[in-house]
């Protein structure tokens, strides 16, 4: 066995369990504006519908990251410099985290932060076979707190912390600053971040995005309570609930709610919630960002653009980022 196998059977595995997702679930539905957290999203089942969405037609932002990413990974390349270790939020067993690896002079090292372990192996299962001289340094932890990231037995001239897909465009505001500030701590004074942003455009294209026509962008949804009811005994009638993704020009942000479609009672824990017809659960947020909006994000969070790279049509942007002085 390989000792990055070993180094992964040593790490604890942060996947959250039955409690957690329980009292996160029991608490989102005693707000006065019900919510479910997005995270919830991506068990086995709701994975498998995330990467059927992406090839759907009306789907852009993950064939359009890879595009752009492919035209200017060497542009990307020489502002990062050689020998650097790549720590990316998230494991990224995919197309993206191979390409930018491929691409860079010499990388030093790569660490996935991710907080299920078997996201981590898969990951580097995938990645270390075609990079011999790519140190694996797998951490398990919660990426939206700044983390320790383990020094290579080769010194790096810096870190790049990698943060594709508008997995940012998830998070609400003020949670994004959060998670940006964070990372300013973990890429460290002389770090950079590569972020994946979907841009503001026409709404239709954007609503499109997120209602696709063979519908499984609502299967996706739906299976959170479908997990639910799995994972934490809750009675949660499908057919009772709808899918709605709406987008506000005001905030720049699609907005996912599961609709009760009738007045009706779910049970969760010993506890009934009771739901008229029409009430929304919150889901999911969805991003849009200007340089305006985004910016005042980075400035709330002391980082600053280095360097920018867009797409057009559908616009969708990269940025490179370092801590502000
Ligand atoms: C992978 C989280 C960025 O918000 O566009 C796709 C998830 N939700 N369709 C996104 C998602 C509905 C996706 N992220």
């Amino acid at each position: 066995m390989s000792t990055v196998q070993d180094a992964l059977q040593a790490l604890t595995d942060l996947t959250p369990g039955r409690q957690q997702i329980l009292a996160d679930a029991v608490a989102g539905l005693s707000h006065a504006s019900r919510q479910l957290p997005s995270k919830y999203f991506y068990d086995a089942r709701g994975s498998r519908l995330f990467e059927q969405i992406t090839h759907t037609r009306e789907y852009y932002p993950t064939r359009t990251e890879l595009a752009l990413l492919d035209r200017v990974l060497p542009q990307i390349a020489q502002a990062v410099g050689p020998r650097v270790h790549v720590v990316e939020l998230g494991s990224g067993s995919g197309r993206k985290t191979a390409r930018l690896l491929a691409a860079l002079q010499d990388p030093v090292a790569y660490t996935p932060i991710e907080i299920s372990r078997a996201a981590l192996l898969s990951s580097i299962d995938h990645l270390a076979p075609a990079l011999p001289d790519v140190e694996m340094l797998p951490v398990c932890a919660d990426f939206t707190r700044p983390v320790q990231v383990p020094v290579p037995d080769r010194p790096a001239a810096r870190r790049l912390l990698f943060f594709p897909g508008s997995t940012l465009g998830n998070f609400a505001d003020e949670d994004a600053i959060a998670l940006l500030r964070a990372m300013r701590q973990t890429m460290g004074k002389d770090g950079l971040a590569l972020v994946g942003i979907d841009l503001h455009k026409d709404p239709a294209l954007i609503e499109a995005a997120y209602n696709d026509a063979d519908g499984i962008t609502a299967a996706f949804t739906l299976n959170l309570l479908a997990r639910l009811n799995r994972e934490v005994g809750s009675d949660f009638d499908l057919d009772g609930f709808r899918h709605q993704a709406r987008y506000s020009t005001a905030r720049l942000r699609i907005e996912t709610d599961l609709v009760s479609q009738r007045e009706q009672d779910v049970h969760l824990d010993g506890r009934t919630f009771h739901f008229s017809a029409g009430e929304p659960i919150r889901v999911e947020y969805s991003h849009k960002y200007t340089d305006a909006s985004f910016g005042h994000l980075l400035q709330q969070a002391g980082l600053e653009v280095v360097a920018h790279w867009n797409a057009d049509h559908p616009a969708y942007g990269l940025r490179l980022l370092r801590p502000a002085p």
